[in-house]
């Protein structure tokens, strides 16, 4: 039974939700963006004192919550499943009812590969193996994230009836949201009994931000509308074509809207990414960042529910401080997201150009980094012309191959291409590599996106990874290039891979946020791992030396040449969770205004991730794995 009955049962009012904003699209007024129709099903004060004084202390907004000994245990730590004010089942259930039954006690994606959940089935148990690295399978499950080691690798994808799989760091329960009513519920109900929260929208994240034991999960996958806005008018003084764009889609989804439309939208590479969550709370890079910076700048109003329960807008001319730090100040950290109204760019040209070379045969590897140096030296010219790439350096037994996959370059013509990549080719040439481009002009950013982009594969035991944000300053100043460059061949000539991006997207809207100051200074950006040894069943001291490595020998020397006080750092989204002084690392010079928006938007620490703003507060006690993983009480420090 839901809620709607539960109030009509008691002769509250027939109609449960105030409809307190809604507008047509046309009539869009600067002080009131418009609402999807799920936004509009809010939870209201009358709605709350139509319940009883019961469920008003668990389900009501913090200013009529009264403290009880629900509230908090001695040790300040968040409730978990088997203490003694852990929810009692009656409250579940009771949960579950003004949800609608969108309440989901969670099962691992993995169970039927074992017999303790008794659903094991062979053949499901093979087609879920099979769809392990496949983001959809991940995004299509409540609770399921694409990176187990940070889950606690405790219930794996593999045929094991014999085997054990327990929840590890899955939530408890996931809230299957369809309505800013039940986001409002969810979050009020893990305030005022002490349950810890997550927000999982895709499950993408690298750092186990959207997993958390014992929590209570606020899954946004099925807020999936999209509206065309012909003519925005934001309070920020843009004026022109936007997008509505609901928690729960992906980018690609955005990218097929925005084609249908004849416009271009910053968005990032993996197409499965969701948009309006992680993405954009961490910044977001995007191929377009040559044009338009990050995608967080593009951003111009966003619904959100507060730490208090309530739902606002936050923009220019709402809740500016808010605004400010859910654009670039990192994913679950002050609230959640139900929707954002993002500037929808001019349809313009782009020129992809795809390529190879390696060493061997009789390309040395001396010669080999002579080819790649020269792309290093050409950064500049490269950003400055507003393009961006991807590629990779894979070394191998000894020999090396750059792949550039692609390089992008958005309202360039073959001609200017060509021109700008002319000196690097000439070069490759002059020493002797061949390289054969396969270079297309496409007419809108849709078929320049699918040359080389897609799904990602996800789900690896057998690595972790980090990354590296290296300012242009380290180019402008020739021995600091020579200094940078150096540290970067080296990881090569260590056996290492890499993959990276040049891309400099700087403050190119002009706009002030919370986007980590190492992004207006990057020029390029690398992706290192670390081999896990072991990898599935990798003890805690063989994990613990993976993330030693990482930290130390990969991390390490680039760090040293592209220091916090030069503006390098890291990106939050795909970075190492054991990244010592992330504060100024992930975030740059807004760490502490985030730190005080922190405290002022979630006083009581509804909201936590690792490495998230104000998370230094907070531990998981995970017991000793190696890494810093969710499966564990989560207690103040
Ligand atoms: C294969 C792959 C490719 C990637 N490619 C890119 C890329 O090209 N560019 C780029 O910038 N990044 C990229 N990323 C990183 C990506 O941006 C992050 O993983 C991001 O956190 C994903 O956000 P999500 O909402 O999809 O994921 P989730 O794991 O569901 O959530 C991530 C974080 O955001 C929070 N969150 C989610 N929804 C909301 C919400 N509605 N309100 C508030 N908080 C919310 C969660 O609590 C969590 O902290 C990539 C990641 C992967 C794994
Ligand atoms: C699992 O255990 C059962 C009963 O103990 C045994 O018969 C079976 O062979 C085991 N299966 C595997 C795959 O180990
Ligand atoms: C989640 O809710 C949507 C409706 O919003 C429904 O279509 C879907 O089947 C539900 N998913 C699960 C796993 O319960
Ligand atoms: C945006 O907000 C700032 C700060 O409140 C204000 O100074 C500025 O005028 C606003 N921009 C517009 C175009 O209204
Ligand atoms: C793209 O190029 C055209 C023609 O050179 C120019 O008029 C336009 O302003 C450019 N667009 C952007 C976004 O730079
Ligand atoms: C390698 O051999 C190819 C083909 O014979 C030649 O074109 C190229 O110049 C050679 N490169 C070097 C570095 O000698």
């Amino acid at each position: 039974m839901g809620l709607t009955q539960i109030l009509h049962r008691r002769g509250a009012p027939a109609l449960l939700f105030l409809f307190t904003r809604s507008f047509a699209l046309a009539d869009l007024t600067v002080s009131a963006p418009p609402l999807f129709s799920y936004e509009t099903k809010q939870l209201t004060d009358d709605t709350v004192a139509s319940l009883t004084a019961a469920d008003q202390k668990l389900f009501g907004f913090d200013d009529t919550a009264v403290q009880s000994g629900l509230s908090r245990r001695s040790g300040e730590c968040k409730v978990f499943p088997g203490d003694e004010d852990w929810p009692s089942d009656e409250t579940w259930d009771r949960f579950d009812e003004l949800v609608n039954g969108a309440l989901i006690p969670t099962v691992p994606l993995a169970a039927p590969c074992y017999n303790s959940w008794n659903l094991y089935n062979a053949a499901k148990c093979a087609e879920i193996s099979k769809s392990s690295t496949d983001p959809y399978a991940h995004i299509a499950d409540p609770t399921s994230n694409m990176w187990p080691i940070f889950q606690g690798k405790t219930c794996l994808a593999f045929d094991r009836p014999n085997g054990t799989c327990t929840l590890g760091s899955f939530p408890s329960y996931a809230v299957n949201v369809s309505s800013v009513s039940d986001v409002q519920l969810a979050l009020n109900f893990a305030r005022n009994a002490n349950l810890r929260l997550v927000i999982k929208n895709t499950g993408h994240d690298y750092l186990g931000k959207s997993l958390g034991a014992g929590a209570l999960s606020i899954w946004t996958h099925n807020l999936k509308d999209i509206d065309f806005i012909e003519n925005y008018q934001s309070d920020s003084g843009y004026e022109g074509p936007a997008f509505k764009v609901a928690a729960g889609v992906t980018v690609r989804e955005v990218y097929e809207a925005a084609e249908k439309h004849g416009v271009t939208m910053a968005g990032g590479i993996c197409e499965s990414v969701g948009f309006a969550g992680g993405y954009v709370a961490g910044g977001g890079h995007t191929p377009m960042s040559g044009l338009y910076g990050m995608a967080a700048d593009s951003v111009e109003a966003l619904e959100v529910v507060t730490a208090d329960g309530r739902f606002i807008t936050a923009s220019n001319s709402s809740n500016p401080d808010l605004y400010w730090a859910l654009r670039g100040g990192g994913g679950g950290t002050y609230g959640v997201v139900t929707s954002v109204i993002a500037r929808a760019h001019p349809k313009m040209p782009f020129v992809t150009s795809t390529f190879t070379f390696k060493s061997g045969g009789n390309i040395s590897t001396e010669v080999f980094m002579e080819g790649v140096r020269k792309y290093y030296e050409m950064l500049i010219p490269f950003t400055d012309a507003h393009t961006y790439s991807y590629f990779w350096i894979w070394h191998t037994s000894g020999t090396f191959e750059f792949q550039m996959m692609p390089f992008f370059a958005p309202n360039h013509t073959v001609e200017s291409f060509n021109q700008l990549v002319k000196p690097w080719f000439d070069h490759l040439t002059k020493l002797g590599i061949p390289v054969t481009p396969t270079t297309e002009l496409h007419d809108s950013f849709y078929p320049a996106y699918n040359v080389a982009w897609g799904n990602d594969g996800v789900g690896g035991l057998n690595a972790i990874p980090g990354n590296r944000l290296f300012p242009r300053g380290r180019w402008e100043d020739p021995e600091k290039f020579e200094e940078t460059w150096g540290a970067i061949r080296a990881h090569m000539m260590r056996g290492k891979s890499l993959g990276g991006y040049h891309q400099a997207p700087q403050n190119r809207l002009n706009v002030d946020n919370a986007v980590s100051s190492a992004f207006r200074h990057v020029i390029n950006f690398l992706i290192g791992a670390a081999v896990v040894e072991g990898a599935e069943n990798a003890t805690p001291t063989q994990m613990k030396k993976a993330v030693d490595v990482l930290t130390n020998d990969v991390l390490g020397p680039w760090r040293d040449v592209s220091p916090e006080s030069e503006f390098g750092g890291s990106y939050l989204n795909e970075a190492n969770v054991m990244e010592p002084n992330w504060q100024e690392s992930f975030y740059g010079t807004q760490y502490s205004r985030l730190l005080s928006l922190k405290k002022k938007w979630d006083p009581k620490g509804v909201f936590y991730g690792p490495t998230a703003v104000g998370s230094e507060e907070w531990e998981v006690q995970d017991g000793d794995q190696g890494t810093q993983t969710q499966n564990g009480r989560l207690c103040k420090v």
